[in-house]
């Protein structure tokens, strides 16, 4: 008889939202919800009708009738969790960011490879319609050849949890740039194609955390998360080139002195074209824009679409994957590009020199 496909979750927090995902699916039950903060991870279940709630995660993997899961934890957990996961033949869907650092997000890589498992990087901002709207004018070839990007989530009063997980660099492994800058670079190399990135050149600043300024307001760290540490950065800004030649500037902050409390987007700048896109402005009509010229007219437009839960299109691509055994649009090999770029922008903001990529371990200054 045809069972439905079995889903796991592990984490009570962003996991809500997969579970939900899950949720609007018919060929799909979720089964259980793994953490340990059990009462959390209890009252999430009762919320969504999910029957199984166990505390320690081995206990769900050892259940025959769980297909894949979703892995919604401390980023630090990422790892021993996926590559456990996987080993015991379930499928994965991992948050953002798939590791933290590119030495473990390539081991999550080789464990889906080894046991011929979905690994797909949750990147929910690749499913949302402006994202998806703007894909498909890049596709179309309008911008042309993009030769340089920028990538941005720049926060006004946004560290979270305060003293807690996420700002704690041994379990989150460092501060914006890899808790909200990652999903603006991830979206401007998605748009650019993925190319190899070369060289990194970054810096890290810590003005507001360690001053005990910057909070977001209403994000408290829950008692499982309090560590009462902050030795992450409170901005990070770097540079990126390509073995294309392209050349990417991403930004990153959870407190700044700025105008709006939340600014993030990217921009694109290609031979033919441009575009950029402000995710804040969502429901907007026109928070995607292209910008083109034709016989020395302007001809800007704004592609259409109509926002909807991303997050619901995510999970539904995931189950969708499995069912058919096809690749995710956002497979583990570019979370791992991406934690290289990571790693690369921290090193040369500690070391301050650019850090060359394509030489593996080589660490050179900028020359002219
Ligand atoms: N895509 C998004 O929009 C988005 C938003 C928020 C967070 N995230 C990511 O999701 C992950 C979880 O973030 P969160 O905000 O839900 O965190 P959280 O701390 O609020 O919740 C994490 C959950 O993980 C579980 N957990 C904690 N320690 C664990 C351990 N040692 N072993 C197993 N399980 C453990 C607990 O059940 C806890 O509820 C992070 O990687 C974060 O970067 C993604």
């Amino acid at each position: 008889m045809h069972r439905k496909l079995g889903i796991g979750v592990c984490g009570a927090r962003i996991a809500r939202n997969h579970i939900y995902g899950y949720k609007q699916i018919e060929d799909v039950d979720v089964l259980c919800v793994a953490g340990p903060d059990v009462d959390r991870c209890r009252a999430v279940a009762e919320e969504y009708g999910v029957p199984r709630v166990v505390a320690d995660y081995r206990d769900m993997l050892a259940m025959d009738d769980i297909d894949a899961v979703s892995i919604c934890v401390p980023n630090r957990f990422h790892a021993t969790l996926a590559i456990d996961a996987l080993n015991a033949g379930k499928h994965v869907l991992c948050e953002k960011p798939l590791a933290v650092n590119a030495q473990e997000a390539q081991r999550i890589v080789d464990a889906a490879r080894a046991n011929n498992r979905l690994l797909m990087v949750a990147f929910n901002n690749r499913f949302s319609a402006n994202t998806l709207a703007l894909k498909e004018v890049v596709d179309q070839g309008t911008l042309g050849p993009i030769y340089y990007g920028k990538a941005f989530w720049l926060r006004r009063h946004g560290i979270p949890g305060f003293g807690g997980w996420f700002t704690t660099k041994s379990i989150s492994g460092g501060g914006p740039l890899i808790d909200i800058g990652v999903h603006m670079l991830d979206l401007a190399l998605y748009m650019m194609g993925y190319p190899e990135p070369v060289a990194v050149m970054g810096s890290t600043y810590d003005e507001f955390g360690s001053r005990g300024l910057g909070a977001h307001k209403g994000w408290e760290a829950t008692d499982l998360q309090i560590t009462n540490t902050f030795d992450v950065e409170d901005l990070a800004v770097g540079m990126v080139k390509f073995a294309n030649g392209a050349t990417l500037v991403v930004e990153a902050s959870w407190a700044g002195h700025q105008e709006r409390e939340d600014d993030l987007g990217i921009q694109l700048y290609g031979r033919l074209g441009g575009a950029r896109m402000l995710m804040p402005d969502y429901q907007k009509a026109d928070s995607v824009r292209v910008f083109t010229e034709a016989d020395g007219h302007v001809g800007d437009f704004a592609p259409s679409f109509i926002m909807d839960d991303e997050y619901s299109r995510e999970i539904r691509h995931f189950v969708e994957c499995i069912q058919n055994g096809t690749e995710s649009l956002a497979p583990g090999e570019q979370g791992v590009t991406l934690m290289r770029i990571i790693d690369a922008l921290y090193e040369s903001a500690a070391s301050g020199r650019e850090v060359r990529l394509d030489v593996p371990g080589q660490v050179e200054e900028i020359v002219g």
